[in-house]
């Protein structure tokens, strides 16, 4: 077999095949495998005008073969075990120089382990988070990369041709060593998960406290992304609503199961963000609302005990307008809560994350992409402690800031669930109280274990109370 093709790509699920689709369309050839061998010929079949950039590959053997040194090979199989498997099938095989890129969701401890064992093993290896579902992979997907710098730049004209582009400049970003390209993927997943809870609150605010049908809330949802909102999750938010079940003629939405699914992407980041001590409480809300969204039977036996009888008696009353900025405010301070727990990372990982290039990287291609990120890309350059504290978004957050207490109150009279505008809201309050309360929490600990706290009159800590000699001797 001829030496010929400049990328390897080994895994034809949807997104491998729309990936491998999308660098062929660039004018890369690429070599191609799946385990199961009779996929490949299914795949080339798909390819159609594209099929002579791809080389067919039945094994591991043909594949390498196949590609010209110094190889570049993607892995697109499941996150897990199958990375491991795939990698250690691969080495003996490969050569010093040949590069593996893992381009699925790993999570980013895998990575950074994989990193350690390629160095160790004398080869390169990347792990690259790709964010975009299978048209982002197909037409132009945002990249966070992870690894060797120079082994991102040897494949980053690649991965530059094929991401999205935002204003002419590629979505494809050199995040840092290690796992750092799966932990911004991960952010990013973390933030998906949040901005969707709080498009589904508001949907069912619409729904139930404004009695609207999907129809409605659909063009609710167009003229929302005619603005501040403009992003891609209210414009599919928009088209899910507007849908029409094919086999019932009633709309979409009130056929789907209220049961959330999820891979665990956004568990990580709650996870993670726990770990670093960063408060993401608007995307600890979407995980723990997809959680108990996973329970229906439940959720119908609760309805049944406690029948809902004083929401069903309040009235609810709020302009589409409100609704909207509430969604604003939730929306930015959720991305604040995101931001901040890159920074976090950055600093216990030793790296050094890009925070604007981040948001320029999530500007096109990526699932949550907005027109909100521009500016927030603008507002990261100026390094501040936090997003809300930034110029443009501090005004912006005041304006909007009413609008989501009024949602939220009136949510809440009317037993709306509303777990992430409410933890947005909660965080809002919380950074804007100098004084707050945890000073009751130190006294309690030093109650109870002597812990000691510092006291507002005097520098230093280890101070402790008066109840500790009278507590200890009873
Ligand atoms: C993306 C998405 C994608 C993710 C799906 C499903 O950026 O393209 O984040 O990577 O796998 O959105 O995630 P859940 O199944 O966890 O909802």
């Amino acid at each position: 077999m001829a030496s010929e093709a400049d990328f390897g790509l080994i895994g034809l699920g949807t997104m491998g095949a729309m990936l491998a689709l999308n660098i062929a369309d660039n004018g890369f050839r690429v070599a191609v495998h799946n385990r199961t061998t009779a996929r490949i010929g299914e795949f080339l079949e798909e390819a159609g005008d594209l099929a002579h950039r791809l080389t067919p590959c039945p094994s591991l053997a043909d594949l390498v073969a196949a590609l010209k040194p110094p190889r570049n090979i993607i892995l697109m199989v499941p996150a897990g075990q199958a990375v491991d498997d795939q990698i250690a099938a691969l080495r003996p095989l490969l050569e010093a120089d040949d590069l593996i890129i893992d381009a699925g969701n790993a999570n980013f401890h895998d990575s950074a382990r994989r990193a350690v064992e390629a160095r160790k093993a004398g080869f390169p290896f990347l792990g690259i988070g790709v964010s975009g579902g299978a048209e982002g992979a197909r037409f132009g997907p945002s990249i966070m990369g992870g690894g060797p710098r120079p082994a991102w730049d040897r494949v980053a004209p690649m991965l530059s041709a094929i991401a999205a582009k935002y204003e002419g400049q590629p979505c494809a970003t050199w995040m840092g060593e290690g796992g750092a390209g799966h932990f911004v993927k991960t952010v990013h997943n973390g933030i998906e998960y949040a901005d969707m809870q709080l498009i589904a609150e508001s949907f069912g605010i619409m729904r139930d406290g404004l009695h609207m049908r999907p129809a409605a809330v659909a063009d609710v949802f167009d003229r929302w992304n005619g603005g501040l909102l403009q992003s891609y999750l209210i414009e599919i938010s928009g088209k899910v609503a507007e849908a029409t079940d094919p086999e019932t003629g009633q709309p979409m939405l009130d056929i789907i199961q209220d049961s959330a699914g999820q891979k665990g992407t956004g568990r990580w980041t709650a996870i993670e963000a726990q770990m670093l001590g960063a408060p993401v409480s608007v995307i600890e809300a979407a995980v723990a609302a997809r959680n108990l969204s996973s329970n229906p039977a439940l959720r119908r036996a609760g309805e049944a005990l406690f029948r809902r009888e004083n929401a069903e008696s309040t009235p609810i009353s709020l302009g589409e307008n409100t609704l909207r900025d509430a969604l604003i405010a939730g929306k930015i301070l959720c991305y604040a809560q995101g931001f901040d727990l890159l920074v976090k990372a950055a600093r216990e990982h030793g790296w050094d994350l890009p925070m604007p290039a981040i948001a320029q990287v999530w500007r096109a291609g990526c699932i949550i992409r907005s027109a909100m990120l521009d500016n927030m890309a603008t507002a990261l350059a100026t390094a501040p402690d936090n997003l809300i504290f930034t110029p443009y978004f501090a005004d912006l957050i005041a304006g909007k800031l009413p609008a989501l207490r009024q949602v939220v109150g009136a949510a809440v009279g009317a037993a709306l669930p509303v777990p992430a505008m409410a933890a947005a809201l909660t965080y809002f309050d919380t950074l804007t109280q100098a004084r707050g309360t945890a000073n009751m929490i130190q006294g309690q600990r030093d109650f109870f274990g002597a812990h000691g706290f510092a006291r507002t009159d005097r520098a230093g800590t280890g101070y402790h109370g008066p109840w500790l000699n009278q507590h200890l001797s009873e």
